[in-house]
């Protein structure tokens, strides 16, 4: 690994000179003189075609781009991740998440262990139990089938599963009802549980640790709410199973280990839906589905792994965001997919990529002195056009955005699909093209009126399109996204995989928490803020 800093080398000087050459082209230009750009700039992997001539790139902009990550290292990285290096340094753990979807019979051997039939092995049990829940077999507490599968987790223990349940919901059980529990806030429970009955519902406890404050607390609160209502401790043994790495916590919350779905510290809980932690989705789209989504999660995986950067899907996304970030000072970018069934996916990349990237020194703790991950945020197309395009389009901050289509709807309706569509390749093209001053009063437009309807155009994006949403393509577009992030994280030398700004938090409020119930008049060891915060608290509480 080059000891250069990252600015220094090489190839980031050569791309700040050509960004101080090219960096004010424009995309009609780069269109006019290249007219087979829209067939050249594009790539395709696991049913995912991507378009990304609408960036504002040219062919020694991705020489540059490919020499940057071939001086960062990202395919020895990508090397080391795969074979079970210790790559996540700061936690001293292994980054297998590409582990938990390979094929039975694959075996890769980690500290003496074959860590894919551990996988394979819980993925069976995960199995059994599925088909016991689906076939009616596991009856509840009155000897009631299961009706209701509640997820209760957080973050990666939660954003994952209910994702993909929207995500495939097209292609689960409709006489199982889902629900996703995640927020410490009352409400959340109170509303996801109001109209289940207990003798018909399955709690799935998801933590990785078993130890995060939301999800105990909202445990607890399920325990109460079955117990109370069936009124027998012994009714949690057949409405709650637990996913998580810790045993002992788990037995000591009062869940049977025999109704326990183990996965290992080398999954990172942002990186977890497609390990034990998606129970609730195999029980949703069946085992069967189940495997398809690992399938497609693997296809990805082996594209990343075997092709050239050149024709890499994830490579290519995550140059073309280090390419803004660094070089054009872009801060956001957007996800548009214009799937309804995709609504929590943009929810789903933020922790993904946000959790993942969101980091200011390097794997070796130097500062870093150049931007790390932007701000990833997004809305299903076409709602996301009638609210915040107009920023986009018009707005003074570029915020490059991938936009994703399919060629075939799920619910085929009239003429839905085709406009849905029609939108998708229409921003794009609005995006990079806009309109110029002469284009609005050859309209005839008022002089007064020009200047609001003039577009810059110029803005990048990406297209990705795929034929139809299934479990296998889902599991492909994660992985996508994933490995993109990788990319971009090997290039800013950090630790993609751990996630230690998110402590702080959580231990200064195990602090307050006690303060907010005592004596209104007892002395507050805090700043002048926080203690008039908690005082005024306590008083609108009465
Ligand atoms: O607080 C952040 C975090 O640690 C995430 O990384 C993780 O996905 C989430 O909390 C939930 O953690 P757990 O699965 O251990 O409950």
């Amino acid at each position: 690994m080059s000891t250069t800093p990252l600015r220094e080398r090489p190839s980031w000087q050569a791309l700040a000179a050509h960004h101080a050459d090219i960096g004010g082209r424009h995309l009609r230009e780069l269109f006019a003189e290249d007219p087979a750009r829209g067939e050249r700039l594009r790539a395709e992997a696991a049913g995912l075609y991507l378009d990304y001539s609408k960036n504002r790139v040219t062919d020694e902009t991705m020489r540059l781009l490919f020499e940057l990550a071939r001086e960062c290292e990202v395919e020895q990285r990508r090397d080391l991740m795969f074979s079970g290096a210790p790559i996540n340094t700061s936690e001293h753990r292994s980054v297998l998440h590409v582990a938990l979807r390979m094929p039975k019979g694959a075996s890769l051997t980690v500290d003496g262990v074959d860590v894919v039939a551990q996988v394979h092995e819980v993925l069976d049990r995960m199995a059994a139990f599925a088909e016991r829940i689906r076939s009616g077999e596991w009856r509840g507490h009155t000897g009631k089938p299961i009706r209701n599968i509640v997820n209760v987790g957080i973050g990666g223990s939660d954003l994952g599963p209910v994702m993909a349940y929207e995500a495939l919901r097209h292609y689960t059980r409709r006489d199982l009802t889902f629900r996703f529990v995640s927020n410490v806030d009352a409400t959340d429970f109170v509303e996801a549980t109001h109209d289940l009955a207990a003798d018909e519902t399955l709690f799935v406890i998801s933590s990785k640790t078993f130890g995060t404050l939301e999800t105990l607390t909202n445990a607890r609160s399920a325990r109460d709410w079955v117990v109370g209502q069936l009124g027998d401790d012994a009714a949690v043994a057949k409405h709650f199973v637990a996913v998580s790495t810790n045993a002992e916590r788990v037995a000591a919350f009062g869940i049977d280990t025999a109704n326990m779905f183990g996965f290992w510290d080398w999954v990172g809980g942002r990186y977890s839906m497609d390990s034990a932690i998606g129970l609730s989705t195999m029980l949703a789209v069946g085992p069967d589905g189940f495997a398809e989504m690992l399938a497609g999660f693997h296809e990805m995986d082996e594209h990343f792994r075997t092709t050239p950067l050149e024709r890499n899907l994830p490579a290519l996304m995550g140059l073309l965001t280090v390419w803004y970030v660094n070089f054009f000072g872009v801060q956001s970018v957007g996800v548009m997919p214009y799937d309804q069934y995709l609504k929590r996916f943009p929810a789903y990349l933020q922790q993904l990529t946000m959790e993942s990237n969101g980091k200011h020194v390097t794997r070796d703790g130097h500062p870093v002195d150049y931007d790390t991950g932007p701000v990833y945020w997004g809305e299903p197309g076409t709602n996301g056009q009638h609210s915040f395009y107009q920023l986009l389009h018009q707005g003074t901050r570029l915020i490059p955005v991938d936009l994703i289509g399919f060629g075939r709807s799920l619910n085929p309706l009239r003429d839905h699909h085709d406009l849905l569509t029609s939108n998708v390749f229409a921003q794009a093209q609005a995006l990079a093209f806009g309109k110029t001053e002469e284009e609005v009063r050859a309209e005839g437009t008022a002089d007064d009126v020009v200047p609001h309807r003039v577009m810059e155009g110029n803005r990048p994006s990406n297209t990705l399109l795929a034929e139809r949403l299934t479990p296998r393509l889902l599991g492909a577009l994660v992985a996508l996204y994933e490995h993109s992030v990788f990319t971009q994280g090997t290039i800013w030398g950090i630790d993609s995989f751990d996630q230690w700004g998110v402590e702080l938090g959580k231990v200064l409020a195990s602090k307050i928490a006690p303060d907010l119930t005592g004596p209104a008049d007892a002395a507050l060891d805090y700043d002048s803020s926080t203690a008039a915060l908690i005082r005024h608290y306590r008083a609108l509480k009465g």
